[in-house]
């Protein structure tokens, strides 16, 4: 057979990698197929090497092994409202649907050991898979996943190089098209390490799957923030530097239609480091730390919102109730005050008991990072924040008086992980030392943006001129738009990657199987 067929994935993060994955299992038996990944960065992962908190899925042996009972229909609802109405029901029904495969994939076809669960905000069970610690050292749950599924193509790469190539440094600048509509092949740079100079390299393929990603890293450089989301210019990151849109203007070029572009998430615990507080990036203080009892309080030591409401909701609360002249708080290491920027910033306290049961790796690592501190007891915690010890324990104590009586509390919190204080022990007991309370600073940062490339089900980009698929173009991950509406529920994204992803590998290898045998 002399015809050859070629896919090319285009960019290595989840959705990237699980495209690739399933392209090259599903043409594993068919000669002349090739696969081409090719990622901008020195190395893979993205933004999805980042990611803390964990991937959702219902049904899953670990939820049945928890005896949570857990539904496609409560996954549904849950997705659906906190979109405000503005997402596809097709798209999170598959998303739903497929959610309980996508995270035996990882757990039974890559050995992933995602056995803790936790319920973050908007959720009405414990849904999120992430990594337990190791030997006490925290596993975090997106670099886990992006190194594991890395290394498995990095072994294919070894065995097979006939059929598939993974080209890092390799920046995409352009789609070509087919002269019959759709896309031919792609266009990209690479610069040469030592000489710098820009080489451009084109590569024929039958189907591109456009997986680079979201925008919500363009810093300095607001391009797409500028056009659609301007109020946010400015606001701290929680992105890599790499999330600059790329696939949107690529796939626009084709025609493709972008939808919800000024859905911008902005995620209310971006890390304030107190040794560098002005920093446009910042560390995820994961969410799993309020889902797995943390609370948050304003300068004044008080609550303010529901912990477990959706990131949109406590992103407003915090914007209403915590400006910076409230947050007078530094960390014990630091003689500092925090600057008037940035202008919302509120301190997330964990007791003992959520500080156990988010996992002391992780703890250990923000506080080796200077991001998370201790307080010995109730007193030096209103010491080090500057707030008043007695409406701080009252504070403590109502948030606890809830948790006991099992109602709604004044903010509407009606699941209460955790209690928020601490036992009070003897002060000769030398338990005292090992009962602490853990803090940080938060304020709210650019997280995830929800526009991007009209998508249908089978990760088919859609033209914007009559909404038909354009031939050959398919897409996965943040780079598309319509799934998540107004509001991405945490641990969705690792999972759309997943469900996506692997669903543009399969419709790749089905399209060049079709235009193979024609
Ligand atoms: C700090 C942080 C924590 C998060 N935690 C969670 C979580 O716990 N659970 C969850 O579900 N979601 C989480 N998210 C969101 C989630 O990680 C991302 O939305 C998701 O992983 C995006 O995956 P992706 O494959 O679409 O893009 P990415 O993982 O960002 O990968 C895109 C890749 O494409 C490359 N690329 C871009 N343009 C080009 C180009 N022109 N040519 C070649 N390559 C290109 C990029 O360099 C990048 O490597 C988190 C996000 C962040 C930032
Ligand atoms: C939702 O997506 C499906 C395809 O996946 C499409 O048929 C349908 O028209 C979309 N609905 C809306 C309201 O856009």
């Amino acid at each position: 057979m002399a015809a050859r067929a070629s896919i090319v994935v285009v960019g290595g993060g989840l959705a990237g990698m699980s495209a690739a994955i399933e392209a090259l299992r599903q043409t594993s038996h068919i000669a002349g197929v090739t696969v081409a990944l090719l990622e901008k960065e020195a190395r893979t992962g993205g933004n999805s090497g980042k990611a803390s908190s964990g991937i959702n899925g219902v049904l899953t042996r670990t939820q049945k092994s928890k005896g949570i009972h857990d539904s496609v229909e409560a996954f549904v609802q849950d997705t659906l409202k906190s979109g405000h109405g503005r997402s596809n029901e097709t798209l999170v029904a598959k998303l739903a649907r497929d959610s309980t495969q996508a995270v035996s994939w990882l757990q039974e076809d890559f050995k992933l050991d995602l056995d803790v669960l936790a319920r973050l905000g908007g959720h009405s069970f414990p849904r999120t898979h992430r990594r337990p610690d190791l030997d006490g050292k925290p596993q975090p749950v997106g670099w886990g996943i992006v190194s594991t599924l890395g290394r498995h193509l990095g072994e294919v790469a070894a065995l097979e190089n006939a059929r598939f190539k993974l080209v890092t440094g390799a920046r995409v600048i352009k789609l070509l098209p087919a002269t019959q509509g759709g896309v031919a092949g792609v266009v990209y740079e690479t610069i040469d390490p030592d000489t710098k100079v820009i080489q451009q390299h084109s590569m024929h393929s039958d189907v591109v799957v456009l997986a680079t990603g979201g925008f919500g890293g363009e810093g300095s450089k607001p391009h797409y923030l500028k056009q659609y989301a301007p109020q946010l210019v400015g606001l701290p990151a929680t992105n890599g530097a790499f999330a600059t849109g790329d696939g949107l203007g690529l796939a626009a070029a084709l025609g493709a239609e972008l939808v919800d572009m000024d859905q911008v998430q902005v995620h209310p615990t971006g890390f304030v480091k107190s040794t560098d507080p002005g920093n446009p990036t910042k560390f995820l203080a994961a969410e799993a730390l309020r889902g797995e009892g943390g609370i948050l309080l304003n300068g004044l030591g008080r609550r303010f919102v529901n912990e477990l409401d959706t990131r949109d909701q406590v992103t407003d609360a915090m914007n209403k109730f915590c400006s910076a002249p409230d947050t007078r708080a530094r960390h014990s290491a630091s003689t500092e005050e925090i600057p008037k920027e940035p202008l919302t910033a509120a301190f997330l306290v964990l007791s003992q008991a959520a500080a156990d049961s988010f996992g002391h790796g992780a703890l250990g690592f923000y506080e080796k990072m200077g991001l998370m501190s201790r307080a010995g007891g109730l007193e030096e915690l209103a010491a080090t924040l500057r707030v008043d010890q007695a409406v701080l324990r009252k504070t403590l104590q109502d948030h606890d008086s809830a948790r006991d009586k099992g109602t709604h509390d004044e903010f509407g919190k009606s699941v209460f992980p955790q209690s928020a204080l601490n036992p009070l022990t003897p002060s000769d007991d030398k338990l005292q030392i090992q009962i602490q309370y853990y803090w940080g600073i938060v304020t709210p940062s650019i997280h995830y943006t929800m526009g991007g490339v009209r998508f249908d089900d089978m990760a088919r980009v859609l033209r914007a001129a009559d909404g038909a698929p354009i031939p050959g173009l398919l897409a996965a991950g943040e780079v598309t738009g319509g799934l998540h509406g107004a509001n991405r529920l945490g641990g969705n994204s690792l999972l759309e990657c997943v469900v996506y992803g692997r669903e543009a590998g399969r419709q790749a290898a089905t399209l060049v199987t079709s235009a193979f045998f024609a």
